[in-house]
């Protein structure tokens, strides 16, 4: 099967857990916290990074196996030695007359995996411009609509492409355990009275939410709420910023609800992973999907991808 090229935007945290967990896989042959080693016939090694673009001058014009850990990235380092990619990190977009020039940038990419900061759906639409001018599949890990955009969901389609989004859901995170604590409650016939999640997080994804959160906090509650759950009885709490964290999230989730002849019940869970790796856990299968689908012709958006997705086409914006 051939290899899959892939273009970057952001050289963020998610970046540099996804970069450095291919190589670490590649190294070492290690499958742990692989879901799907081979995933429509392409393994977690079959993925190259062809294009990187970034907005920090300090990334702008080096490899970027060396971006990935400049600051304010904190993800920490997985392989003492990390082979270079031969791919220099290039000038991102700042508005949209500068599509063109990121689309001829692209070179044969055949996705274009968008991983910038939550919270700028002008710039979303603008990569995801450039991506439809270059013929690229496009990723939107963002709480952005990209695909929940209808007019641009519609003109991917058109041309051929997938468009798969919007914000991911992580692999071990809040939102899977929240969804799946509630679920178990209505399958064991127990009713909910009321829930909420907190997230703390040391990561400059975290910085960002705090102080631009519009897009993010519907998308959580998409998350959690999509099949019915009464939405007026869950809440998610606004996000919290500790540095001391680094890339670890720590979330606490609530439920009060009551059992048999009206009794109550009571569940707290704490939960503490390191968030960019629930991230890359995530987007290597949504790129292989992509990637898979670009090359049989299915285009728009893929249902195979709405498990891994928070926010996929028709959820609230
Ligand atoms: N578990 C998770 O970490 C998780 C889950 C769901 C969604 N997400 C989303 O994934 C995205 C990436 O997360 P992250 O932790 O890597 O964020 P990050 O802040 O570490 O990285 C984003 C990078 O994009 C760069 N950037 C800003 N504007 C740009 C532009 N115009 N062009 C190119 N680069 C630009 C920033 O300088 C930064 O380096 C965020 O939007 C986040 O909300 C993350």
């Amino acid at each position: 099967m051939k290899r899959v090229k892939v273009a970057v935007v952001g050289v963020g945290n998610n970046i540099s857990a996804l970069v450095q967990g291919i190589a670490l896989h590649r190294a070492t042959g290690s499958l742990v916290g692989i879901h799907r080693p081979v995933l429509d016939g392409l393994a977690v090694g079959d993925i190259d990074f062809v294009a990187a673009f970034a907005t920090s001058p300090e990334k702008i014009g080096t490899d970027l196996t060396e971006a990935i850990f400049l600051p304010p990235n904190n993800f920490p380092r997985l392989l003492s030695e990390l082979p270079p990619t031969g791919t220099g990190v290039r000038r991102g977009l700042t508005d949209a007359s500068q599509a063109d020039r990121v689309a001829g940038e692209l070179g044969d990419a055949e996705v274009l995996l968008y991983a910038a900061p939550s919270g700028r759906p002008e710039t979303a639409h603008a990569y995801a411009e450039a991506a439809l001018r270059a013929g690229a599949a496009f990723i939107n890990t963002t709480s952005d609509a990209v695909a929940r955009d209808p007019q641009l969901l519609s003109r991917f389609a058109a041309a051929g492409l997938p468009l798969l989004g919007d914000d991911l859901t992580s692999q071990f995170g809040t939102s899977v355990v929240h969804h799946a604590l509630l679920n178990l409650l209505a399958e064991r016939g127990i009713t909910l009275v009321s829930s909420y999640q907190v997230n703390l997080g040391g990561t400059e994804d975290f910085r960002n939410l705090v102080e631009n959160s519009n897009t993010k906090l519907q998308s959580k509650l998409n998350a959690l709420t999509a099949d019915g759950t009464a939405a007026d009885r869950v809440q998610v709490a606004p996000l919290g910023y500790l540095s001391q964290l680094k890339s670890q999230k720590v979330a606490h989730i609530n439920i009060e609800a009551q059992a048999w002849g009206e009794t109550s019940v009571s569940l707290d869970v704490k939960l503490k992973v390191h968030d960019p790796s629930g991230a890359a856990g995530v987007t290597i299968d949504l790129i292989r999907m992509a990637a898979s689908a670009l090359r049989q012709g299915r285009a728009g958006y893929l249902a195979d991808a709405a498990p891994l997705l928070k926010s996929p086409p028709g959820s609230a914006i």
